[in-house]
């Protein structure tokens, strides 16, 4: 019997209505939509505004758009695991409501957290699974709710995030594709550079730490930039290298959306030309865990089965790596 190996059979995504664009942030902090364009990619991203509704419903309404678009019975899914940084609460698990909001009642379910690796070591999570035959459904969903940790009154950080969600299924292929290899990385260092500081076990909840907007997103983007450009790049080159993938054997770069010129240094460092980049920064920002299942879902139609796709993220932790996977089918 041919080795099992971990394929992506489906995907689905969700964006909320609400758009917020650089002309809007103009009227909200010191910046201008020339700024934002050159320096981050960014020109507008989704928000979702209703204070009712957390990150559950983002990744809910993308896992429903995956069930329904390939007709999947969501009580075959043996396993739920849901990528974010922004869970509905601490403790109560997103991915296990999310489960059974979805009628996903075979699953169990749990959250993975790695910043904005969160989706790219999920992935790896659920090809094991699936690898060792235990598992035959995984569902892996990336979802972020950024606006509920943003401080719409710094600059720095109120520019680059926005809201979405993704999802894919992960199921046992024989004929040698999905999941090929991975190289994985992560560097305590970061926490440093990108960090919530309040509302953790080091520093819990306090009037003082809210009247010094400690609950918010705070980065040193420029060293958070230098470490993002040659990490991503590095494994990304190694990967290729370990695989003995040529520039020309590369179909599409998967690269986690948090700064267009992030991206343009990593696919120049592997030789990728342009129109093999998968890139949806100008409409979304960076949607951290959902970034990803966003770029799959919104190019799905351009992948074809056999295609070799090298994935790349880096995030707070820091949290960075890269995976290639063989594309399993043609939509
Ligand atoms: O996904 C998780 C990982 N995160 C990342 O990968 C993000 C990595 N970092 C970045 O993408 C970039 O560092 C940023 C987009 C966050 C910032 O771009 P930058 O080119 O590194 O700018 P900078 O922070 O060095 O700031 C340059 C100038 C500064 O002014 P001075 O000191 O040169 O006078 C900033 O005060 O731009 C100013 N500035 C702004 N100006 C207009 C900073 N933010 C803004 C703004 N609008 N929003």
């Amino acid at each position: 019997m041919n080795k099992i190996s971990a394929a992506i059979t489906a995907v689905g995504s969700y964006v909320p209505d609400h758009v917020l664009t650089n002309q809007m942030l103009e009227d909200m902090v010191d910046t201008n939509d020339e700024w934002i364009t050159t320096r981050t990619g960014i020109k507008e991203r989704r928000i979702l505004k209703d204070p009712n509704k957390g990150t559950s419903y983002l990744g809910i309404q993308a896992a429903k758009n995956l069930i329904e678009k390939n007709n999947i019975n969501p009580e075959e899914i043996d396993l739920i695991i849901f990528a974010t940084a922004t869970p509905d609460m601490l403790v109560a698990s997103t991915g296990a409501y999310t489960a059974s909001e979805i009628g996903a009642v075979n699953a169990f379910s749990y959250d993975l957290q790695a910043a904005c690796s969160s989706f790219l070591y999920a992935m790896s999570t659920a090809a094991s699974y699936i690898e060792t035959g235990r598992y035959k459904k995984v569902l892996v969903i990336g979802a972020d709710k950024m606006s509920s940790i943003i401080d719409y009154t710094d600059r720095a950080t109120c520019i680059i995030f926005g809201d979405g969600a993704g999802a894919v299924l992960f199921e046992p292929n024989q004929e040698g594709l999905g999941l090929q290899d991975e190289y994985l990385r992560s560097d305590g260092i970061g926490r440093n550079f990108l960090k919530i500081e309040a509302g953790g076990s080091l520093l819990p909840p306090s009037e003082e730490t809210v009247a010094n907007r400690q609950h918010f997103v705070h980065q040193d983007g420029k060293n958070v930039f230098k470490y993002a450009v040659s990490n991503m790049a590095d494994v990304s080159a190694k990967i290729m290298e370990r695989n003995n993938l040529s520039d020309s054997d590369v179909n599409w770069l998967v690269a986690h959306q948090a700064n267009k010129r992030i991206i343009d240094a990593t696919a120049k460092r592997m030789g990728v030309p342009e129109e093999k980049v998968l890139m949806n920064i100008q409409r979304y920002g960076n949607t951290t865990s959902a970034t990803l299942p966003l770029l799959l879902s919104d190019f799905e139609n351009k992948l074809k089965k056999g295609d070799n796709l090298v994935f790349a993220s880096f995030g707070g932790g820091f949290t960075w790596g890269s995976i290639y996977l063989k594309w399993a089918y043609n939509s």
